[in-house]
């Protein structure tokens, strides 16, 4: 084994509710890989760098308005408190990037990463910008604070380590791996409640599944993703034929 091998991927979790970790990053593969020292994760209780005797964390936002904002000192101090060791330092919230499989794939084939999550209203954006904070989103919707997204990201880029799957196509052969999205799977029995099983998948032609599969895997990102398959379609040197359909309208 290499050293670089050896080197097990971190990831430190801030939050004002710790004990939502490890939460499902302690289940399946994931908790597995973190048995196996894969990788490892830490939590910081934000909580813990309040100062006055109510251990508030929070205030009301300058300018007015509803809700409440985590207060810079005490997100500072709990930030500086983590050792980063050349890890990104990552604030989870609505208002971020999207988070895409092209970066859980850097974060992945990093040292780790230590992560930030909101509640409240959100944070000081000074803190955002003085320790050089990248935002990111898991989508466009609102969640209650930054734990569930934290997770989802983590278990995202766990599951690219090496190691981590036991078959190593299962990462690959899947949707967003080739910018589309996936095809549709089948097991036994043949038939279920009158529905079969699509009877090239059965014919033992492989290049005739593959093919199958491939126009699936078109198909179905057209329809649902017409963003990704113009993406895709760019990446092969192809114009998107969207632009011009829209043209017509
Ligand atoms: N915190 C609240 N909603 C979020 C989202 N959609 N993504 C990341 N963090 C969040």
């Amino acid at each position: 084994m290499t050293d670089a091998a050896k080197i097990t991927w971190r990831a430190t979790v801030l939050s004002l509710y710790p004990d939502a970790f490890p939460g499902v990053l302690g289940t399946s593969v994931i908790g597995t890989a973190e048995q196996n020292g894969l990788w490892q994760l830490e939590t910081v209780d934000i909580r813990d760098f309040a100062v006055n005797r109510h251990r508030t964390v929070d205030g009301p936002p300058a300018g007015g308005g509803a809700g409440l904002v985590l207060k810079p000192d005490i997100s500072a101090k709990a930030i500086d408190s983590v050792v980063r060791d050349d890890r990104p330092l990552l604030y989870m919230t609505p208002r971020g990037r999207p988070l895409t499989q092209d970066r859980v794939r850097q974060l992945a084939s990093g040292p780790g990463l230590v992560c930030f999550c909101g509640r409240f209203e959100g944070l000081d954006q000074r803190v955002i910008e003085s320790r050089g904070m990248e935002e990111v989103s898991i989508g466009d919707f609102v969640l209650a604070g930054g734990e569930v997204a934290a997770q989802a990201m983590i278990e995202a880029c766990v599951r690219l380590l090496p190691g981590v799957l036991g078959n190593s196509e299962s990462a690959l052969d899947e949707s967003f791996e080739d910018g589309l999205l996936e095809y549709p799977l089948y097991t036994r029995p043949r038939e279920f409640e009158g529905r079969a099983i699509p009877a090239v998948l059965t014919s033992g032609d492989h290049g005739a599944v593959d093919r199958w599969r491939r126009t699936q895997m078109e198909e179905i990102t057209k329809a649902r993703r017409p963003d990704l398959w113009d993406a895709h379609l760019e990446r092969k040197g192809e114009s998107p034929l969207r632009s011009e359909d829209n043209e017509r309208d």
